[in-house]
C-alpha cells in the first residue's frame, strides 16, 4: 500500500466503501472520473445504491462521458439520479432519461468543463476519483481515464478517492495533465503536435480536501466487442481509398492528419485497414484509445496516440497489460478539455470520422435521437471535432432495422450537427464528398452515392418533385419527415 498511497497522513483516511456511501447526501451533485467504461468509481456507487433504501434519496451526477452500470445503471435501478450530464450510453440510465424520470442535458465534452467552473450545473459538492495512487505530496495520479477530473477535484468541496489495485501501477506517467484558465485570462494552448506533453502526470490538489480513501479491486466494464461485419469494412474501405487520394492530391501528408474517431465497429475497421495501408507515422489525436490503436501501434504505423480514454475488450487489455511499457511510451491520456479542444483540434487539421443514426439529403446528421425524440447516448466529443476537424467525416449504414428504415431521409428528425460540418457522409453503398457543393449538389451526391437501392428512386422522385417548388434548398415541408412518420405507423418506411 505504500507504493500506491506515499503521502503518509493521508494513509489514515482509508475507510470502507460502505463508510464512503454514508458521506453522500441527498441534494448533492458529484463529480465521478469516468470517461467510457474506463477509470470510473465503482466500489462507493454500488455500496450506496445497495445500502440507501431511502426512496427519497436524490443526487445529481457528472462525468467526463458515459461510464460502467457499476455507476449509471446502479445509481438509476435505485432511484437515485436526479439530474445526469454530458453524456451516458447505459441502458437502465437511458430509459429513465426516456421515461422523463431523469432529467439529462447532452453537452459538447469540451465545453462541460469550463460550464462546470461557471457553475452552470451548481456547487459541486463531492468529487469521486478513481486512481493508481496518491503522491507524496497528496497529488492524485489517475487510472485509465482522465476525462473531467482535474476539473472536478479543483471545483469539489471534498474528494473521495477509489483507489483501485486492479488497475496498473506502471500506467504512472502516461497522464498529462494540462488545466485552462477562464476568459479573459485564458492563455493559448501550448499543443503544436499530438506527441506533445505539456502539463504534469498527476491531478494537483491541496490534500486537506481529501475526506476519504476506499481500496477496491473491481475492474472496468467491458461493455462493447467492436464487432467488424461487412458493413463496417465496406464503409472503412471507401474510407481508405479517400485518405489515399487525398495524399496524392497532395491535400494531406504521408503521415496523414492526426486522426480522430469515435468508438465502435466502423472506427475500428478503418483503423485496422491502415495497418496495410501505404501511410505510416501516423497520428492519432482522439478521445478514446480502443483495440485498434493498439494494433497499428503493433504493426508500427502509429507514432503516438493521445486521447483521454483507454477502453479496451478482454482481449485488448490482456495484451495492453502484458506489453505496458511499450503502450506506454506512444500514449498520452489527457483532460478532456484538451483532447477534445477546438483550439487544438484546428490547428492540428485533424480527420474527425463520427457515427450518425441518419443523415438527410442535404448533409445535415442526427447523431443523437431515434425517430426525433428517443434519446441513445448523447452528442459526446463528435460535435468538438466535427466543426473544427480539416475532414469532417460522417459514417451510417444505408438502412437500419433490417432495411425498414432508410438512413438517409429527406429531412432528419434531429438535427445534431449541421450541414456546415460534414465534409463527408459515407455508407457501405458508397462515399459522397460535399465539399464545395450547393445543396442541392449535395442532394444528388448524398442520393447517388449513399441511399441504399430500395430507397434510391424514392429519395430523387422526393427531391425532383422539391426542386420543382423552388428555393436554394429545395423541401417539401409536409412532406419531409413523413418517412419517419410512416415507420412509426406502418414499421416500414418504404
Ligand atoms: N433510425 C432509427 N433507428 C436507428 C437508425 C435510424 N436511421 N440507425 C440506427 N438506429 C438504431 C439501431 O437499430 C439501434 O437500436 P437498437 O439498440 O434498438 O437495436 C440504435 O439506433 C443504435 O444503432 P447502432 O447501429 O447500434 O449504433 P452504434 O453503436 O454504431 O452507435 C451512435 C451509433 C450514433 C448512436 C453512436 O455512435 C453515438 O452515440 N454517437 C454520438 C456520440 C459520438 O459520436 N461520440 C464519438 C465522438 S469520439
Amino acid at each position: 500500500m505504500k507504493n500506491r498511497i506515499r503521502n503518509k497522513s493521508l494513509r489514515d483516511k482509508v475507510i470502507s466503501a460502505d463508510e464512503a456511501a454514508s458521506i453522500i447526501k441527498s441534494g448533492m451533485t458529484i463529480g465521478c472520473s469516468g470517461f467510457t467504461p474506463s477509470g470510473y468509481p465503482k466500489a462507493v456507487p454500488l455500496a450506496l445504491a445497495e445500502k440507501n433504501k431511502d426512496k427519497e434519496f436524490k443526487i445529481n451526477i457528472l462525468t467526463g462521458a458515459s461510464v460502467g452500470s457499476e455507476l449509471d445503471g446502479a445509481l438509476a435501478k435505485a432511484g437515485f439520479i436526479k439530474k445526469r450530464y454530458p453524456y451516458q450510453s447505459d441502458k437502465i440510465l437511458r430509459d429513465s432519461i426516456n421515461r422523463g424520470d431523469i432529467s439529462y442535458s447532452d453537452i459538447h465534452l469540451s465545453h462541460f468543463p469550463q460550464n462546470v467552473r461557471y457553475g452552470h450545473y451548481g456547487n459541486i459538492d463531492l468529487a469521486i476519483i478513481e486512481a493508481i495512487a496518491i503522491t507524496e505530496e497528496g497529488w492524485i495520479i489517475p487510472s485509465s481515464s482522465v476525462g473531467l477530473s482535474p476539473t472536478f477535484v479543483k471545483e469539489a468541496d471534498k474528494i473521495i478517492v477509489e483507489l483501485n489495485l486492479n488497475q496498473p501501477l506502471e500506467l504512472e506517467g502516461i497522464h498529462d495533465i494540462y488545466q485552462l484558465s477562464d476568459p479573459p485570462n485564458r492563455e493559448p494552448i501550448p499543443l503544436k503536435k499530438a506527441d506533445q506533453r505539456i502539463g504534469n502526470p498527476y491531478i494537483k490538489v491541496d490534500p486537506e480536501k481529501i475526506e476519504a480513501i476506499v481500496v477496491t479491486e473491481l475492474e472496468d466494464e467491458i461493455s462493447f466487442s467492436a464487432y467488424q461485419d461487412e458493413i463496417s469494412n465496406k464503409i472503412a474501405s471507401h474510407i481508405i481509398k479517400l485518405l489515399e487520394s487525398e495524399q496524392q492530391a497532395g491535400n494531406i501528408p504521408e503521415e496523414l492528419l492526426p486522426l480522430q474517431s469515435g468508438v465502435g465497429a466502423v472506427a475500428n475497421a478503418v483503423l485496422s485497414g491502415l495497418c496495410s495501408s501505404n501511410f505510416k507515422d501516423i497520428k492519432f489525436y482522439s478521445e478514446v484509445i480502443q483495440d485498434a490503436v493498439l494494433e497499428l501501434i503493433d504493426c508500427g504505423k502509429i507514432d503516438i496516440a493521445s486521447g483521454t480514454s483507454i477502453t479496451l475488450s478482454e482481449s485488448g487489455k490482456k495484451q495492453f497489460q502484458e506489453n505496458i511499457d511499450l503502450y506506454k511510451e506512444k500514449i498520452i491520456l489527457r483532460p478532456q478539455e484538451i483532447s477534445n479542444n477546438p483550439e487544438i483540434i484546428r490547428r492540428l487539421g485533424s480527420i474527425a470520422i463520427n457515427t450518425a443514426i441518419e443523415a438527410d439529403i442535404f448533409g445535415n446528421i442526427n447523431s443523437t435521437h431515434i425517430m426525433g425524440k428517443r434519446m441513445v447516448n448523447g452528442i459526446g466529443g463528435s460535435g468538438d471535432f466535427a466543426r473544427n476537424a480539416y475532414l469532417s467525416i460522417f459514417v451510417t449504414g444505408s438502412v437500419a432495422k433490417g432495411g425498414q428504415i432508410s438512413s438517409i431521409v429527406p429531412m432528419v428528425s434531429h438535427i445534431d450537427h449541421t450541414e456546415h460540418d460534414v465534409d463527408i457522409i459515407v455508407t457501405e453503398q458508397g462515399l459522397a464528398d460535399l465539399r464545395g457543393l450547393s445543396p442541392q449538389e449535395r442532394a444528388v451526391e448524398i442520393i447517388n452515392k449513399t441511399a441504399s437501392p430500395d430507397y434510391k428512386n424514392k429519395l430523387l422522385n422526393y427531391f425532383e418533385r422539391a426542386q420543382k417548388e423552388g428555393g436554394h434548398t429545395p423541401v417539401i415541408l409536409s412532406e419531409a419527415l413523413s418517412w419517419h412518420q410512416k415507420f412509426i405507423d406502418t414499421g416500414s418506411m418504404k
